[in-house]
């Protein structure tokens, strides 16, 4: 039987995951320090009951030691997300967080076999575009001057032609462009060199706009309407796809709803 450690268990990815994990007979330790900012109300009714769960914070270096005893697999799923001014938390949480459980696996020399980090969309910038000139180009964020003049589109920065939306590659290049898209970067480079260098596999999922029950209603992504309004189903009642979310009738992001620890 496998052990995981699932950090940030509590919240909407990491308490799905858990679920799955403990159906599918894994050991599951849950370690999550119940956020305020995600869990206003304290701890939620949807820990599963087979988890160990422990209420602490990752940034703690007992205890995160202590939650990487015998463990196999690591989830990391904890994070301080959002659009927030607090620049230094989401280096501390995100950042140094992630670097510290690595310092400890190895101190500690723990036997962990697979590290799965969970990283963003956030870590690109407006993601691929296809220019009618140059094709499959990565423009850079849209400048505030050219949205202030309603231009909404996404220009190539070779020829400035508008670009179509195109499905962007993994090897699209990253870089943050607010600090929390700064700090997944952190996060998953950290993990995946560390990875390499310890001759542990690693692995960084760029998860993309994902909603659904256990969703915080205090979230602080800026789409947070917009995903209430899916998780609560009322755009499927309308018979919209819920998938989809067409942006000024030109752009469409898609949405992954998180149910059963899968997207669906
Ligand atoms: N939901 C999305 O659309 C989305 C998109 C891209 C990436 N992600 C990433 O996926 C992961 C999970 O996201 P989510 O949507 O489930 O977020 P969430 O806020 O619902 O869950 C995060 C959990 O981490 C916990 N946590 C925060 N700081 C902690 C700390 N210092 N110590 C221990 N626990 C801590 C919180 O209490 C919360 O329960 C995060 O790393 C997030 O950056 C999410
Ligand atoms: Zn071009």
């Amino acid at each position: 039987m496998k052990r995981a450690l699932v950090t940030g268990g509590a919240g909407l990815i990491g308490s799905h995951l858990a679920d799955l994990l403990v159906r599918e007979g894994w050991t599951v330790r849950v370690l999550d320090n119940l956020e305020p900012q995600t869990h206003r109300r304290g701890k939620p009714d949807w820990i599963n009951k087979h988890v160990e769960f422990v209420e602490g914070d990752l940034r703690d270096r007992e205890t995160i030691s202590a939650a990487l005893d015998k463990i196999d697999v690591v989830f990391h799923e904890a994070a301080y997300g959002g659009y927030m001014p607090e620049i230094a938390k989401y280096v501390h949480v995100n950042s140094f967080g992630t670097a510290q459980m690595l310092e400890v696996i190895r101190e500690k020399k723990l036997s962990i076999q697979k590290i799965i980090v969970a990283s963003s969309q956030a870590v690109y910038s407006e993601g691929a575009g296809i220019c009618p000139n140059h094709g499959l180009v990565f423009p850079p964020v849209r400048p505030i001057q050219q949205l202030r003049k309603g231009d909404w589109q996404v220009h190539c920065p070779i020829c400035g032609a508008i670009t179509k939306s195109a499905p962007t590659p993994e090897n699209a290049p990253v870089g943050g462009e607010t600090v929390y898209g700064l700090t997944k970067v952190d996060q998953e480079k950290l993990v995946l060199l560390w990875g390499k260098q310890m001759g542990i596999p690693a692995v960084a999922l760029r998860y993309s706009c994902t909603y659904g029950p256990r969703q915080s209603i205090f979230d602080r992504n800026f789409l947070h309407p917009v995903a209430q309004q899916f998780a609560a189903g009322s755009l499927r009642r309308r018979r919209t796809d819920p998938r989809l979310f067409v942006c000024r009738g030109h752009r469409a992001r898609e949405f992954a709803r998180r149910r059963n620890g899968q997207a669906r």
